[in-house]
């Protein structure tokens, strides 16, 4: 199985943390999308795009890629973020990048996100909200994760 994480991870490295740990259980690379033609994705059997969240949204840089995706055909994908406050039904980040791939025709097959370790402005007076995450707990969970996803490709795989 082929697999591949594009992950933006600006901060601190929370976002890239999630991504390695996943990539074990994948077997996957993790490259940042400058790193990547777009036009090899279609090549892989799963991909995983992922960011730290900045002012309300993805990195621009994550963003700019997925507007530069060609057409595919039912790759499987799923989309991650590690961000300072809980994701509520207002702040859905997985949604528009959701949105985006399918129109690209993958098929987006799970979403994970968790806290990480937030210092921008007020909260670096404090040493930052969320210290210590990623932790052991998210890393644990972000690789239950992969690892649902990935029988779960190689089960249709199997299947086809
Ligand atoms: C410039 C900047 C803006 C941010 N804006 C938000 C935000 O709007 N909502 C939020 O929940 N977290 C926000 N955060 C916190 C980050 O999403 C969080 O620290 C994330 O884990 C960073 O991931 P990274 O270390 O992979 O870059 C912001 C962080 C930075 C540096």
């Amino acid at each position: 199985m082929k697999s591949l994480i594009v992950c933006v991870s600006t901060s601190h490295g929370n976002t890239r943390r999630v991504a390695e740990r996943m990539a074990e259980v994948l077997h996957a690379q993790v490259l940042e999308p400058e790193q990547v033609d777009p036009h090899t994705l279609g090549d892989y059997d799963l991909v995983g795009f992922g960011s730290g969240i900045y002012y309300m949204a993805v990195h621009p840089r994550l963003w700019r890629f997925l507007g530069r995706l060609p057409q595919v055909d039912g790759v499987a994908a799923f989309t991650f973020f590690t961000s300072g406050a809980r994701e509520i039904p207002l702040t859905s980040y997985h949604k528009p990048m959701g949105k985006q791939l399918a129109a690209k025709g993958f098929q987006v097959i799970g979403l994970f996100s968790c806290r990480g370790l937030d210092t921008v402005g007020p909260f670096g007076y404090i040493g930052g909200i969320n210290k210590g995450r990623p932790d052991r707990h998210d890393l644990d969970r972000a690789a239950a994760f992969a690892e649902r996803i990935r029988e779960r490709v190689a089960g249709s795989r199997a299947a086809s």
